[in-house]
């Protein structure tokens, strides 16, 4: 990080060609938002104090996840270009100085070490102006390089502005700059708007910066996949598969052992531990953080969730916003959810869900059961088809289960109910009333037989 360095982010646009109705940087690649993304890139060169968000449309929703982040934020009311963007942050930023760095907010896929070797270049070479470029093999729409004999870059020409010769050029402009602070807030109002498109393009620094005889050099980077902007929803798919590619690389890398892994699904903020095996189809996504040595089934979705070392959650789970301690036992097609916690070596089964309950050490629910809004102890055993009725039409109550209890299948606890250590509840009951320790509680009629009553009927 250079404490002399400030960035832009560029994000005031709409991004026609989402055709959606939300901003273009609000849309979402490797389970984080474009401007998230060209955040935390920025942060990588700059102090947090320093990095500022363009906002225009969805001014309000770009500007708090800007703030989420902790950087700065200011208006570019009506979208005149990328010259004019940056020229609406000259109150805040002409007096800092030092280095101006200039970010596409639409361009997830760059790594912060490209921004920082930008700047490297952009020092070793005296420069007052630095870019990254590219060569694509397709370079529609991006700006052109135009470079002089000798190599150095003479100007960055538009898509729209340029010749039929300037078209064949293949290195394109990729919207990553860093220019010299004081140079640039000094020359940034000869920017004209006599091209196509009527705007202020921030590319013209280069021509103007060269004019003022100041040196201009350009960063060719090899791995153009990294610099791909997106302009549409094919583009966003396209960033979306990278970027969890990189993610599952840099997770097996690590030790973790990803069965099919381009049928995996993994966002960018979360973690995994080694000698865990992640099954086809296994989505994780949010903060979730994962263990050592789990398994992690097939089809499995766990959302914002922590798991323990050694855990096993076997196929068709749906987890979110939960923890499971180590050596837990889930699923098949366990549902588990809104601040659950397993504790270490219980057992939940299949057709079982779980809201809001703390279920204790070693205990187990090995079927079709409902537990919600409950506290259950330790080695207690929950019989299948048990449910807590926690809802009574207008309010949620508790259900409260000690340890070693028994609770026999398809009993019905209706809360709030309190079953103490030790105690059983016979199967098929219907249970009101509290139970107290080491006893037996029978909430059904009891059985009668007619006999001979088959012939008679
Ligand atoms: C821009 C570059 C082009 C480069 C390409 C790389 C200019 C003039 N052109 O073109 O040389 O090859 O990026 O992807 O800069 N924005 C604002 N305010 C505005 C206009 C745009 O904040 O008034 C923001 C957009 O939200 C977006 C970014 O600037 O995040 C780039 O804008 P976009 O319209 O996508 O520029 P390109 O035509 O792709
Ligand atoms: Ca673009």
């Amino acid at each position: 990080m250079m404490n002399d360095a400030a960035v832009v982010i560029l994000a005031a646009g709409q991004g026609t060609r989402m055709k959606s109705k939300m901003a273009k940087v609000l849309h979402r690649a490797g389970g984080k938002s474009l401007i998230e993304h060209a955040i935390s890139a920025s942060l990588a060169v700059a102090p947090k104090d320093r990095v500022f968000v363009v906002v225009g449309h969805q001014a309000e929703a770009v500007a708090a996840v800007a703030s989420e982040a902790g950087v700065g934020v200011f208006e570019q009311k009506q979208q005149l270009g990328t010259g004019h963007a940056v020229m609406c942050g000259e109150r805040l930023l002409s007096s800092l100085g030092g280095i101006l760095l200039v970010v596409n907010g639409d361009c997830p896929l760059v790594r912060p070490e490209t921004l920082q070797k930008l700047v490297e270049l952009y020092r070793a070479t005296g420069s007052k102006a630095a870019m990254v470029t590219t060569d694509l093999p397709d370079p529609t729409g991006y700006g052109r390089i135009v470079r002089m004999t000798g190599g150095d870059v003479a100007a960055i020409v538009e898509h729209k502005a340029a010749t039929p010769e300037q078209h064949t050029i293949r290195e394109i402009n990729a919207g990553f700059y860093c220019f010299d602070a004081e140079a640039f807030w000094k020359h940034v109002h000869e920017i004209r708007t006599d091209n196509p498109a009527g705007e202020y393009y921030l590319t013209d620094m280069i021509g103007i910066l060269l004019g003022a005889g100041h040196r201009v050099t350009a960063l060719k980077v090899e791995d153009s996949t990294e610099l791909l902007g997106i302009n549409n929803k094919v583009e966003l798919a396209e960033a979306d598969r990278m970027l969890r590619e990189r993610k599952v690389r840099e997770l097996m890398l690590g030790g973790v052992t990803i069965i099919r892994p381009e049928t995996v699904t993994i966002d960018m903020g979360v973690t995994v531990g080694m000698d865990t095996v992640i099954e086809p189809f296994v989505q994780i996504t949010g903060e979730s953080a994962i263990g050592e040595g789990c398994r992690i089934g097939a089809s499995s979705i766990i959302d914002n969730c922590v798991i323990g070392d050694g855990a096993e959650i076997h196929p068709f789970c749906v987890l979110s916003g939960s923890q499971f301690d180590a050596s837990t036992h889930i699923g098949p097609f366990a549902r588990v959810r809104m601040g659950a916690h397993l504790h270490e070596g219980s057992h939940v089964g299949n057709f079982v869900e779980l809201k809001n309950t703390d279920f204790g050490a070693g205990s187990k629910s090995m079927h079709l059961a409902y537990l919600g809004d409950s506290t259950i102890g330790s080695k207690t055993n929950i019989g299948a088809g048990t449910i807590t009725c926690n809802y009574d039409g207008r309010k949620k109550h508790r259900t409260n289960i000690g340890n070693n209890a028994f609770v026999g299948s398809n009993s019905t606890l209706i809360a709030p109910l309190t079953i103490a250590d030790e105690a059983y509840v016979a199967a098929g009951s219907t249970i009101t009333q509290n139970v107290p320790e080491k006893s037996l509680a029978l909430g059904r009629s009891r059985q009668v037989n007619k006999e001979g009553w088959t012939p008679k009927r």
